[in-house]
């Protein structure tokens, strides 16, 4: 096959001037044949891809990460294609390569932005040594149901802590210059609103209204816009009657008309062809003009723009300027990541995979991921000097793949080390050590080996007892309806108790679980969610001591599933509830009169608080807020808030606190949130330390969007509060005032 290499441009170009240059040399199937991406079912994969390759009919190819076999992939792009057009090589790095970080909602619990983008490029140097140079991640569907599976790769429930994680993850992922060795492009996934599922169940119908779009779903994928995310992914879901991948005011109207976005849209898996399924095409033509029209720029797998786009262009159906516009995308990413000066990958140029740096990151991370829920008379930390043997119990103890969490499919499970053994380690000849699994997996029920479990906490002077959901009940298509401990893990927990010996819970799961059956139960309960790699001597540095649990949960802890949606920055409705409003089934008076006073919004039988509130983890410090300041009790629209408070450490270990600063805007055009996150900040302070901590707001992160859909900052009266969860009750108020010009004053 003959081929120029027309690609290599005059060093001035601009890559806008070469991706214009190269459009005008593409013939219709060639840039039809960048839309497309192909799954790679492994070592068939140069069979199977080598002819459609040279003839240009690919632009993607998703799932490969053999080095060889990827460079001969490019190779045969470069060389043997006409154009010499290099591949884009897409992969699921949601957490973490060979070496794993915690899941996503577990980097989310650390609150800690500068971990999250540390981990996505120890991820992004492993992934690009495979050869990869696009991850299917960050993921940052807002939810507000645990039962969802796929909470665990999102950041939780706040729009505002998702997006500092997002942007975080990103520039991870991309670096700071996306041609550099090792910075693998990114993408913004699932575009839009994946996460409102009905009743947590995956891939079922969103409706959502644009207020709550505007104002909450979407914001995480601007914010990635603006951290120059290379890609978007549309979701599978139905939004509002229009699945995502057909729907133009998703991705024509807000992402290319009002965010201006430039890079590209890849569909999600066959999502193109499954607008059939939805019920919005008829057939594979129909949903390629619907994904197109719609702006979906790249087709994962399905081959409905390969085979249907070029009669549709034909035809007059698809303008050839919208194809083109849509391919110029694509190459213009593929140009940024510095393909077409070098398309191939010599691992030896990066670091070694598992290396003793990229091992301390994700251990750090997954020891700031874990959330202290309990510490009944300060049990924890535990001191070896005191004791002479403890019990290890359960599943999770000693499960080198499970405590991966969800999406590892590089993940080196070898590589982990478990809590039993980093505690083996630690104690090693100086406490006994008894481990008893009692359960095969999670869910297993209740069998003779409990008896063992019983017998070792009678014997030990200690119980710790690895609880949760192994990696397999979370991720994508595995919701669950019921979101206790699965099994008969409560009834473990309530015969150990019988014994008499304390009891400490840690638990690994990848969403948030109902505790409710367990939480009197327990001593002490670590929630640790799957905390990857490193996450054993994560936690046996915490129950030991050698450092203190700084997590807070990124997500409300329901006391039982009737509850959810339960999430803080809810509406206050007209009956709000309040401190007095929780009542019980059981106290109810059955022959009480039915009456319309002083009803609220509240369950008879859970009333309306969750189990643990957004923002909530407990630490071996003692943290003390006091003297909340306002430094701008009036702030001028385009000004900022400037609010503080002294935070103190009365605890006797030096430990970090993450000081939250909630709002809330008392009266809208629309009505807001009763409290609203606009900072946070990660603060190490020693025993008996003080320091005074500022949060700066300007009023433009006020802004939402009204009942006209417009972006408004809104003079008025705000509230203000400052603490460790988003339960605080320390607060303060200001006014934002609308301050005329000089040429606007009367
Ligand atoms: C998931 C995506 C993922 C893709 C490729 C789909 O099923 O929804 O998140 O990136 O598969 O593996």
């Amino acid at each position: 096959m003959s081929h120029a290499s027309p690609t290599t441009p005059a060093p001035e170009q601009t890559v806008d001037q070469r991706v214009a240059d190269l459009l005008g040399r593409m013939t219709l199937i060639e840039k039809i044949g960048q839309m497309n991406q192909l799954n790679s079912d492994g070592p068939a994969v140069l069979d199977q891809l080598r002819h459609p390759i040279q003839a240009g009919h690919v632009g993607s190819v998703l799932n490969e990460v053999d080095v060889v076999l990827v460079n001969e992939l490019q190779r045969i792009a470069v060389e043997e294609s006409r154009l010499g057009i290099p591949l884009l090589i897409g992969r699921d790095v949601i957490h973490g390569f060979n070496t794993v970080m915690p899941i996503p909602l577990g980097q989310a619990a650390t609150w800690n932005p500068a971990i999250v983008r540390e981990g996505a490029r120890v991820a992004a140097l492993e992934a690009a040594s495979s050869g990869v140079n696009w991850t299917f991640a960050p993921m940052m569907d807002l939810t507000r149901d645990p039962r969802w599976g796929r909470i665990a790769e999102g950041f939780g429930e706040d729009a505002h802590l998702a997006s500092e994680m997002a942007v975080a993850m990103v520039r991870g992922f991309q670096g700071n210059n996306l041609a550099d060795a090792g910075s693998i492009a990114a993408c913004a996934k699932h575009f839009a609103a994946y996460g409102a599922v009905e009743s947590g169940r995956d891939y079922a119908t969103t409706n959502i209204s644009e207020y709550e779009l505007r104002n909450y779903y979407l914001r995480p994928f601007k914010a990635a816009i603006d951290a120059g995310v290379s890609t978007l992914m549309a979701s599978f879901s139905d939004v509002n009657g229009v699945p995502a991948t057909g729907n133009e005011f998703l991705m024509r109207k807000v992402l290319r008309e009002e965010w201006a976005f430039e890079g590209f849209v890849v569909s999600d898996w066959d999502s193109v062809r499954q607008l059939i399924i939805h019920g919005l095409s008829e057939d594979d033509r129909d949903a390629a003009l619907a994904a197109v029209t719609a702006g979906v720029n790249m087709e994962m797998v399905g081959q409905s723009y390969i085979h249907h786009l070029p009669a549709l262009v034909e035809e007059g159906l698809v303008a050839e300027a919208m194809i083109d516009e849509l391919v110029a995308s694509i190459l213009r990413v593929k140009f940024q990541l510095g393909l077409f000066e070098n398309a191939y990958t010599n691992p030896s140029d990066l670091p070694p995979a598992g290396n003793p740096q990229a091992l301390d990151t994700v251990r750090q991370a997954a020891l700031q991921s874990v959330v202290l829920l309990k510490n009944e008379g300060r049990l924890l930390p535990l001191s070896p000097d005191k004791l002479n043997s403890v019990a290890l119990i359960g599943p999770l103890a000693d499960a080198p793949y499970e405590q991966l969490g969800t999406w590892i499919f590089d993940g080196n499970a070898q590589w982990s080390v478990t809590p039993r053994r980093a505690l083996e380690e630690r104690l090693d000849g100086q406490v006994e050590v008894h481990y008893v699994r009692a359960m095969d997996t999670s869910r297993s029920r209740v069998s003779p080996t409990f008896d063992d479990a019983v017998r070792a906490a009678s014997e030990a002077d200690v119980a710790i007892l690895f609880l949760g959901e192994e990696s397999i009940l979370s991720g994508e298509a595995h919701s669950r309806a019921n979101i206790d401990l699965p099994g008969d893990q409560a009834e473990l927990v309530r015969r150990i108790r019988a014994t008499g010996r304390p009891v400490i819970a840690v638990i690994q799961a990848g969403r948030a679980l109902t505790l409710t059956n367990i939480v009197d139960e327990v001593d002490a309960l670590l929630f640790a969610w799957h905390p990857g790699t490193m996450g054993g001597p994560a936690i046996a540095d915490l129950l030991l001591g050698v450092d203190s649990p700084s997590g807070k949960l990124p997500v409300t802890f329901p006391r039982m599933v009737g509850q959810i949606p339960i999430y803080y920055n809810q509406k206050n409705t007209g009956k709000p509830p309040s401190h007095d409003t929780i009542v019980h089934i059981d106290d109810i008076d059955p022959f009480a009169p039915q009456t319309s006073l002083g009803m609220t919004a509240f369950h008879l039988d859970a009333g309306y608080t969750p189990l643990f509130p957004f923002g909530f983890g407990l630490s071996y410090g003692e943290f003390h807020y006091d003297n909340m300041r306002v430094a701008t009790p009036e702030v001028p629209l385009g000004e900022s808030l400037r609010a503080s408070v002294e935070l103190t450490n009365r605890g006797a270990v030096a430990a970090e606190e993450v000081v939250q600063l909630y709002v809330r805007d008392l009266v809208g055009n629309v009505t807001r949130p009763i409290k609203e996150l606009k900072g946070f900040r990660r603060v190490r302070l020693a025993p008996g330390e003080t320091t005074v901590v500022e949060f700066v707001v300007h009023t433009d992160e006020l802004a939402f969007y009204d009942r006209h859909m417009r972006r408004v900052t809104e003079p008025g009266k705000f509230h203000v509060w400052i603490g460790g969860d988003s339960d605080t009750q320390l607060r303060a108020d200001f006014r934002v005032v609308d301050i005329l010009t000089d040429d606007q004053k009367p």
